[in-house]
Order: structure tokens, then sequence, then C-alpha cells
């Protein structure tokens, strides 16, 4: 087992931050809720303990606190922001309500450079800080080794018990240096090795797998996307031919979309894939439908059809596995046809660790309330398959470093974040093959052209997006009434918030230039200057 972290997380915004600055050092990281048990603690053998910073008061009636035996664990433990407030009201020190709340930039001074958290950084540092409470006392056995203007504990430490505290938040990009500090505590204060890395990470996946799975088959629904990708490419070479993708052809995906997945999967890496051309089925249902929530209902609901009917195709086709399997882990959500399909054991999900780690309920926890759903695919009830998840301790970035050690070509690695209902919310009212031929031609030259400039991978999603607005215009000797394009190009972390590009003009120009030129039924290209909020990314 690797060595790690553990990190407490009392309900901070920046709990996932943390971690993911830990495993930037190539350490593994694990995030807990505040309250688990130190002897739960205990059993993961951590290398040193964070307590995240959270938006209680140490004070508050009802605080989240934690059980005051991970202090005694012997693991150095490092308090941040309400983190060390808590260290400090817990082992005797005194924590009161600042005079006033010290937010953003400010200047820290190290008074004391023998201390390990600040090895090979200079005496003075931009850090970045973000409480209301102050320490006013410190605890028996701790002293201070760094002071900010406001603070005269904004580091502190027990060296001899191995305890430390910061004030300010090193895990923001607005401390500039506090990765190093980071740093220094899990490698200089708790002596962790660099064996977090992503070449690891594939054997121990690839000997888990394995062990999960034995000799039972397991069916993955491939979209293309990063996520389903790379848990593909990682359990075929965990499995092989025990792995089988489904990859259905809705009939809204991009230009090239289904060839460029049948050609990666299918011929370079030899995946059984299962190609499933619904396209039809789907435009009939979509036929008259304007509304767009019914647009995804149906979509959602006609995928679970299609899906369900392969798994059964595929089914009759195979030999049943000789190998008894375990008893399911969970009781998930599946395909009807898993109850009439015993050959397939397991359904394969690209989870990721954001949509697993359990939020805290505390008021006034933002994390909380923006915790992303649990990605079942949503396949309906009664499902009776096992899941395999082999991306669920992993950070969207890890899944990308792991889909280049996989071998897996940087189009698929990069791809931008493409909705499930695909190009039938950005082809406004109704979706027709006629509207849809038009968006994807103009879409690819979107896509091209981007590529073509270098921005395509700085950009979080840029897309065309067909509006039903016809207007006149003129193309040679001839007067045109046709479609507007508009053109979609935003930057973002996470898509909850987002803000327009300002590309190039003369990229826009590029661009435009050639849609109207080469995509017939498009007359004007227009430009979305939106950003999210008001907005959303996609139009609908
Ligand atoms: P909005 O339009 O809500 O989109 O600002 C935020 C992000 O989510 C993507 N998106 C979806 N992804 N299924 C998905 O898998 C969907 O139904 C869906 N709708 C929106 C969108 O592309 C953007 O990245």
């Amino acid at each position: 087992m690797n060595e790690q972290i553990v990190i407490l997380d009392f309900g901070s915004q920046y709990t996932q931050v943390i971690a993911r600055r830990i495993r930037e050092c190539n350490v593994y990281s694990t995030i807990l809720r505040y309250d688990t048990p130190a002897v739960k603690i205990a059993v993961l053998k951590p290398s040193g303990i964070i307590l995240s910073g959270g938006p209680s008061s140490v004070y508050a009636k009802d605080a989240p606190l934690p059980d005051k035996a991970v202090f005694s664990l012997g693991a150095p433990v490092l308090g941040i922001c309400f983190g060390v407030q808590l260290l400090a009201q817990f082992l005797g020190g005194r924590v009161e309500k600042g005079q006033k709340r010290e937010y953003g930039k400010g200047t820290l001074k190290v008074k004391d450079s023998s201390c390990a958290l600040f090895q090979g950084l200079p005496a003075q540092l931009q850090v970045w800080n973000s409480h209301g409470d102050k320490l006013t006392k410190l605890p028996r056995g701790f002293k201070p080794v760094a002071v900010t203007e406001n603070s005269p504990f904004a580091a502190i430490e027990n060296r001899a018990q191995k305890l430390f505290g910061l004030q300010f938040h090193p895990e923001v990009v607005h401390t500039p240096r506090g990765s190093e500090i980071i740093s220094n505590f899990v490698h200089k204060i708790c002596g962790c090795g660099k064996s977090w890395t992503m070449r690891n990470y594939v054997e121990q996946a690839v000997a888990e797998i394995r062990r999960q799975v034995g000799g039972e088959k397991v069916i993955l629904g491939l979209s293309g996307g990063v996520d389903s990708s790379v848990a593909a490419a990682l359990l075929h070479k965990a499995i092989g031919n025990q792995l089988t993708c489904i990859f259905v052809n809705n009939g809204v995906l991009r230009a090239r979309e289904a060839e460029t997945v049948q050609e990666v999967f299918g011929k370079h890496f030899h995946i059984k894939l299962k190609y499933v051309d619904a396209s039809k089925r789907f435009l009939s249902k979509l036929r008259g439908v304007t509304d767009p929530e019914r647009k995804r209902k149906i979509i959602g609901a006609e995928f679970i059809r299609v899906f369900d009917d392969a798994v059964i195709e595929l089914t009759k086709k195979s030999p049943k596995s000789k190998v008894q399997s375990p008893k399911p882990e969970f009781p998930i959500r599946t395909p009807h046809s898993a109850l009439r399909a015993p050959h397939y054991k397991f359904l394969a999900q690209g989870t990721l660790y954001p949509d697993v780690i359990e939020s805290v309920p505390i008021a006034g926890n933002p994390a909380a309330m923006i915790k992303s759903h649990h990605n079942v695919g949503g396949l309906p009830k009664k499902m009776k398959l096992q899941l395999v998840e082999p991306l669920k301790c992993l950070f969207k970035d890890e899944v990308r470093l792991l889909g280049l050690e996989l071998g897996l070509p940087k189009e698929i690695v990069y791809r931008q974040p493409f909705p499930g209902p695909g190009l039938a919310v950005r082809c406004l009212g109704e979706v027709t093959p006629e509207k849809l031929k038009v968006l994807r031609r103009a879409d690819a030259i979107v896509v091209e052209e981007m590529k073509a400039s270098g921005l395509y991978y700085k950009t979080w999603q840029t897309f065309a997006v067909l509006l039903p607005v016809r207007s006149v215009g003129v193309q040679g000797d001839e007067r045109t009434y046709d479609w507007t394009l508009a053109i979609r190009a935003v930057e973002s972390q996470d898509g909850m918030t987002a803000d327009w590009v300002k590309l190039p003009y003369d990229l826009l120009e590029k661009i435009s230039l050639r849609i109207t030129n080469e995509v017939r039924g498009l007359n004007r290209v227009v430009l979305d200057l939106t950003s999210k909020p008001p907005g959303t990314i996609e139009w609908e």
C-alpha cells in the first residue's frame, strides 16, 4: 500500500485542493470526514495528518470536532486555518474573535528558519488568508515560527511532538510558494518518498481489477469522453477480452466521433467494442420535440433501452462464464438486461474521486452544496451488476496523466467536456437531420481552427450552436434566408462558473469566413459574450 497523508475535512472549499497539492508531490492523499474515529484512521497507517480549514468557528456550539485521539496517533499533524485553531483549542491554547477579519493577500515573515516547513524558502513570503478568529495564546510546547501583520502566530510548531499549524492557506495559488511548504511537510516532516506516480498506479490498479473481477466478464458504456476512455484502456490492460465496451451512436454526436472511437479502441487497442448505431431510433423519438428538458429526457431514456438491448444481444452471442463471482459489494442499479444476462457480472464506470468524497454537512459549507452527483449513467433500477470503478480515487488531472501513461492519444486525453445529450442541446428547437448536418460541419470548422491556433486545449469548451433564427443575407448574386450560428468559447475550472474567452479577431474572422463559405444553410455567425452566471455554458 502507498504511503499516504490523511486529510480530515472540516468543510473547507479548498480540501480537495490540499489533496491535489499533496499528490503533486507524488504522495497519495485521502480525504476523510472530520469526525472519522482515530482507530479507523490508524488502520490506514498515515504518514501524516492534515486538518483542513472550514467555515465554522471553534467556539461555536455546533463546531465540527475531530476525535481527540488523532493527536496521539504518532503521525505528524498540520492544521490549516480552522485546523490550526482547532489544534490550539484542543491542546490548551486560546482562540478569539479577531478585531478585524484577515482576508486576502498578506506578507508572512519567517522568524525561525530552522522550522522544517519553511526550509529552502525566503524569510518573507506572500500568503493568502481567510479567517475571522485568531489564535491569542499558544498551547504548551508550541512556539511561533512566522508572523503576519495581523497575527503573531501565523505559523506555529511543537517540534518535539511534530504538531504544526498555519493560519494562512498554503494550498491556494495566491500563496505562490505554498506548494513548497506542503512538500516540506510531506517529505521533510512526514518522511514520505515519491511513490505516487501514474506508472505505479497502473500496476496497483491492474492487480486490484484482476482481484475484484476474477474470470468474470465486464461491460462498459464507452462515450468517448476522457473518463470512460481511460477506464476502458485500464480495464483492457488488466483483463483483456473479459472487457466488452458498448458505444452508442445516439444520432447527436459530433463530426467523426463514432469513427474516432472505433479507430482508437477497436483498431488500435483491439478492445472488444460493440458499436450500436441507434441514430435513427433517437432521431425519430426527437421528431417534433422543441422543449429542452423533454429532449434530454427522451435521449436519457432511449439510451437505457439501447444499452439494454445491446447487452442482451451480446449475451446471446457470448458463452456463460465459468467462474463463480463473489457476492455484490453494492446494491446498485443496472439495466433490465442484467437480470436476464448473467454472463456479465460487472459494470465498469469512470467515476472520479470528487464524486465519491463524502461531503461535510456543515451549514455554510459551499463544498457541500456544489457536490457533484454520483454518476451512475442514468441506468435504471433493479441493478444486479457489481460496479468496477478503477478511477474512483483519482482526480481529473490524474486521470489524464493515466490516459497518457496507457498510450491514449492526446485528442482523447485532453478532450473538452461534451454533454450526454450531445448536439441536441446545441441545436435549438427541433432536432432534425438537416439541422444536425449543418451544425456538425460548422462545429468541425470551429474545432479545427481552434486547434490550428493552439487555443483549443487552452479553453474549457469551444463549440458551435445552431440558432433556429433565419435572416436575410446575400451570397454571390443570390439573396439567402438562412440560419444563424453562435460561437461559444468559455474558460472554466469545473463548469460551475465560466468566463467567455476573448478569442483573437483574426481567428474569429477566419472561422466566420470558412463557415459562411463552406457550410450551406448558414449566412450569419455571431459570438456569445455571456459568462456563467448569468448564462449557462450550453444554450439548450
Ligand atoms: P451548463 O450548460 O449547465 O453546463 O453551464 C455545465 C457543464 O456541464 C456540461 N453539461 C452536461 N454534461 N450531461 C453531461 O454529461 C449533460 O446533460 C450536460 N449538460 C451540460 C456542459 O457541457 C458544461 O461543461
